[in-house]
């Protein structure tokens, strides 16, 4: 059984992803890294050199082909459980959990590094906040369909304690 963690860019999914698995003793994948090291080129080239189409379905085969070891935690992209079937796959092998931030947050969290993320990287900051604002809404649809959904601002170190422990259930 695998925990797949999943949300917009920049609401903290590898580090809530990679404290939860601290908390439960199980491996931790970030799935954006082993893209790349897979791949040899950083998310970045990759849309760059073949463009977003061929991302998803390097994105999707290492998902669906990832040899995940018997308990783990992974970390998607957040456009991965919006694309190819992704996210039915997710929760079919595991539990989904969607961390929501605002799009207020997000954009504050996510500008300074722009650069890193090839669909905000050509954004001013004029547009910023109303492109998250679309994106996050276009991709409702799918988010809301993971096992569980958690407000960002409101979880903290507590919020990750008393999830491990809700999760440790199904895991016994
Ligand atoms: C993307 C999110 C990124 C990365 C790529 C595309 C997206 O991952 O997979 O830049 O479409 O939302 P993070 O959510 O880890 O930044």
């Amino acid at each position: 059984m695998h925990i797949f963690i999943t949300g917009f860019m920049g609401a903290g999914k590898s580090y809530l992803g990679r404290n939860l698995a601290t908390l439960l003793g199980f491996q931790f994948i970030d799935l954006d890294e082993y893209i790349e090291s897979q791949s040899g080129k950083s998310i970045s080239s990759i849309f760059k050199e073949l463009g977003e189409n061929a991302f998803r379905q390097i994105e999707s085969d290492c998902l669906q082909s990832l040899a995940l070891p018997n308990h783990s935690v992974v970390a998607t992209g957040g456009g991965c459980p919006c694309f190819l079937g992704n996210l039915a796959w997710m929760n079919e092998h595991g539990v989904s959990v969607y961390f929501f931030a605002p799009a207020s947050l997000l954009a504050k969290r996510l500008f300074p590094e722009k650069e890193n993320r090839p669909l905000l990287a050509p954004l001013t900051k004029d547009n910023f906040e109303a492109f998250i604002d679309a994106k996050l809404a276009e991709r409702a649809t799918f988010y809301e369909q993971c096992h569980l959904k958690f407000k960002v601002p409101e979880f903290g170190q507590n919020g990750l304690e008393e999830l491990a422990d809700y999760l440790r259930k199904f895991f016994t």
